[in-house]
């Protein structure tokens, strides 16, 4: 408790699922929260859950892709709290295809959230730090920044963008007080995974390429995210953490 105390923490995608798991954590740990989704009404949702376990949140609803919204939020952030202190990109979005099928649209949908989204987000938000000197970006990954998998071929090169954008960005920004490091969830349980773990023939498939035999809970991100952003992690940058139960050991 109150490894966070006195940041003010963004977070993008917060609604539900891992994003969510975070924005709860953190405030338990004492941050004060900023809980900014494409949804306005899950990201109302959390923050009214966080305030009423006596933390301290905002929501707003903001698209990653509009890059306006985005100054809108973080000019009003600074304002309201005079500091922001942590940014998570944990906003993301997957759909599997066939390499074959992948067209346009689908392309643009998923490299125009999570790369585009996730980059001019961080630039706005890097603006504020380097005026504050200093600050913690932490980017959510996936294990498919490391390993191949079919039908992922567009998800997983947006992955393996975020990997490189976290280790350039760690050296970039290191002069100014800027950590950025990343984590890399395996197979958690969220709305993404949900047909895969209904069914018992894949469940079983997939649980047995992960040595911990079960998937993720978003709590288990959750935890890794709070050490990242924590005064513990004062020397790390440029790194992963994968939280994936072994799977990308095997
Ligand atoms: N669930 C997994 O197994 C898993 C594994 C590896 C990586 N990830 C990554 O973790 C992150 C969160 O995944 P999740 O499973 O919690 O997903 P989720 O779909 O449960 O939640 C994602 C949230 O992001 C929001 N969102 C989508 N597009 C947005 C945009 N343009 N701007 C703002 N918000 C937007 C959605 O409304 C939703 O509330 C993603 O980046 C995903 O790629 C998830």
């Amino acid at each position: 408790m109150g490894r966070l105390k006195g940041l003010v923490a963004l977070l993008t995608g917060a609604g539900r699922g891992i994003g969510r798991s975070i924005a709860m954590a953190f405030a338990r740990e004492g941050a004060r929260v900023v809980v900014t989704d494409l949804e306005l009404e899950v990201a109302r949702q959390v923050a009214g859950e966080i305030r009423a376990q006596g933390g301290v949140a905002v929501c707003f609803e903001m698209d990653i892709r509009d890059q306006a919204r985005v100054g809108e939020v973080v000019s009003g952030i600074v304002k309201e709290f005079g500091r922001l202190d942590v940014l998570v990109n944990n906003a993301g979005v997957v759909r599997s295809s066939d390499f074959v099928d992948i067209d346009g649209d689908l392309f643009d949908w998923v490299v125009g959230t999570n790369i585009r989204g996730t980059l001019f987000t961080t630039q706005r938000v890097v603006k504020e730090m380097m005026k504050r000197g200093g600050g913690r970006i932490v980017n959510i990954s996936s294990i498919l920044e490391e390993v191949g998998t079919p039908r992922q071929v567009h998800y997983a090169m947006t992955k393996g963008g975020i990997r490189s954008l976290t280790r350039c960005m760690a050296v970039e920004l290191a002069p100014y007080n800027i950590l950025v490091n990343a984590i890399a969830p395996g197979i958690i349980d969220t709305r993404i995974n949900k047909r895969l773990l209904a069914d018992p023939k894949r469940r079983e498939e997939t649980m047995n390429r992960i040595p911990l035999r079960r998937p993720g809970s978003p709590d288990e991100v959750a935890g890794a995210a709070v050490f990242l952003a924590s005064s513990e992690a004062s020397y790390i940058t440029g790194l992963t953490i994968f939280v994936d139960g072994g799977l990308t050991a095997y």
